[in-house]
């Protein structure tokens, strides 16, 4: 591409969906049909789950790049790890390749994508993709609307401390709490002590064969995988 920042590659943050590979858009594919290096985040071993999504249609022969992301929360190491991924990937931008970074979801929606973005945006042309995220599959999967008419709508990380949590359940009409994981009992006592489980969905990886969907008051497991949301509509009925 030529532009401002003469001959070099674009980077591409492409949203891959919440797992089912038929809910990608088709920018996304072709963008993914064409790229000459593909990056995705990935655990420190094993697969990648935004490339197993599109596993079925990388072209044969791409070049890839693991950004390897270990399970702890500490900062700097993430930091690290990007400073790493952006350095391995100027090269082939400068050198006038694209790059396609696969993001699980939608990349800018609690997407990992802004930190490659960050590093890379000024010195490379940028285009970032929507995706469908977890949220909007997870409403499709519930078959219940976010959100209807003024109701108000919140997106609640589960992570945060039980008094965020009971104060933001006050306040929205319609709530779904994100990276429940090993959150799950607190965000569950939070909504019980709001006398509003029975207005709750539990959903696990959505979109891929091993989904879950039931009401948060039929769950008994006491941990959930990474990859759960709890969607509340407070006074959610059929509409007429
Ligand atoms: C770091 S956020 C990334 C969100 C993603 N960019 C999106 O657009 O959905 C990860 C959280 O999103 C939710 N999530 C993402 N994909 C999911 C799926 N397939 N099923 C259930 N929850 C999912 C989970 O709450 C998970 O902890």
């Amino acid at each position: 591409m030529t532009d401002q920042h003469g001959t070099h590659g674009t980077l591409y943050g492409v949203g891959v969906g919440p797992g089912d590979p038929e809910l990608l858009t088709l920018k996304a594919l072709r963008l993914m049909r064409s790229a000459a290096v593909i990056a995705y985040p990935a655990p420190d071993t094993g697969s990648s789950f935004a490339r197993d999504i599109v596993a079925s249609h990388l072209p044969e022969g791409v070049r890839e790049y693991a950004i390897r992301i270990p399970m702890q929360t500490d900062r700097f190491p993430i930091q690290a790890i990007y400073d790493d991924a952006a350095a391995a990937l100027t090269p082939v931008l400068e050198s006038g390749e694209d790059v396609v970074v696969l993001c699980e979801g939608d990349p800018f929606f609690y997407g990992s994508f802004m930190y490659l973005h960050a590093r890379l945006a000024t010195d490379f042309p940028c285009q970032v993709v929507p995706g469908v995220s977890s949220l909007m599959a997870g409403g499709a999967v519930s078959a219940r609307p976010l959100a209807s008419l003024s109701e108000t709508f919140a997106v609640v990380p589960a992570p945060l401390p039980t008094e965020r949590l009971s104060e933001l359940l006050d306040q929205h009409d319609n709530l779904v709490f994100l990276k429940v994981g090993r959150h799950l009992d607190k965000v569950r006592r939070v909504i019980a002590s709001a006398g509003l489980t029975d207005r709750a969905i539990y959903m696990e990886r959505i979109a891929t064969d091993r989904q879950r969907c039931l009401p948060l008051a039929e769950l008994t497991d006491t941990s959930a995988p990474y990859f759960s949301l709890i969607q509340l509509n407070k006074r959610w009925s059929k509409p007429v």
